[in-house]
């Protein structure tokens, strides 16, 4: 386990103009463009990556947040899907859901969302809308919806206290906050195998399958750079919201925060 384990948010050496790009520190100001490439090199192959990179527990990841999310079978629910890509939670939200549910996918990255909107179409959806946006700046009204999910889209996000903020003024008072992130593994044994697999196979597959090595990289990188859940159910506390809690998954690979507008 030679890499650098979770480190300070922001190192002493940094002022308050730099950010990470995986492990690197760049000038907050050039994050957002580099993470946009990642997703734009990616977007082709996104999906397939994800069932191979996780055997394909990213969709029991993600049916634990849309349990927790429990759209109502009778009465309208709107779920704002932030940082949703290629629509993959705001497709399960409206399957568990009644036919008044609408879910709406935002997202920086318009290759993302173009590959959203053709599943969506393959899937002759209705009722779900893809919006290009910026987390840090949310294109929508205060308290328009009654749920807002992400799903490993806040940590590529260069400012996550603005989007916090901006996540709380668009959900409805009493609207519920759920945050699926990769988390701290702290299981003995699992722990180095999983730091071996994340920085030998992952960008291996990376290579072999979506043509970028690089991309996954800081893929797996970013993982490290995030929060540890405590602190990062203190940022949850700190932009406003109530009854904070999170459950780490799959011994702590994955953590689902969950937090309220009350
Ligand atoms: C790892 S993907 C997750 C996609 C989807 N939520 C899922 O679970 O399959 C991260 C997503 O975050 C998006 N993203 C990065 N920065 C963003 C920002 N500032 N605002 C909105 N979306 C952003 C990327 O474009 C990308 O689609």
């Amino acid at each position: 386990m030679n890499e650098p384990r979770e480190e300070p948010a922001r190192a002493p050496h940094e002022n308050a103009e730099t950010s990470h790009f995986g492990f690197r520190t760049v000038p907050l100001a050039d994050k957002q463009g580099m993470v946009d490439s990642v997703f734009h090199s990616v977007a082709n192959r996104y999906d397939l990556m994800n069932d191979l990179m996780s055997g394909g527990l990213h969709r029991a990841w993600k049916a634990a947040l849309v349990t927790a999310v429990n759209p109502p079978r009778a009465n309208r629910f709107s779920l704002l899907d932030l940082a949703g890509g290629t629509g993959d939670v705001a497709f399960r939200v409206l399957a568990a859901g009644g036919a008044a549910t609408r879910a709406t996918v935002v997202d920086i990255n318009p290759d993302m969302l173009e590959v959203g909107r053709e599943r969506a179409a393959a899937r002759s959806l209705a009722g779900v809308a893809f919006v290009e946006g910026n987390a840090e700046a949310l294109p929508f009204p205060d308290r328009s919806f009654d749920a807002v999910t992400v799903a490993f889209g806040i940590r590529n996000v260069p400012r996550i206290e603005v989007a916090l903020a901006e996540t709380r003024r668009v959900l409805a008072i009493g609207g519920h906050f759920l945050c699926l992130e990769f988390s701290t593994v702290d299981v003995p044994g699992l722990d180095a195998l999983y730091d071996f697999y994340s920085f030998n196979i992952i960008p291996a597959l990376g290579r072999f399958v979506a043509g970028d090595a690089e991309a996954y990289r800081y893929l797996v990188e970013s993982i490290r750079r995030f929060p540890p859940p405590e602190r990062f159910a203190g940022m949850m506390r700190e932009a406003g919201f109530a009854r904070v809690s999170f459950r780490p998954l799959t011994g702590g690979i994955v953590a689902l925060h969950s937090g309220w507008r009350l």
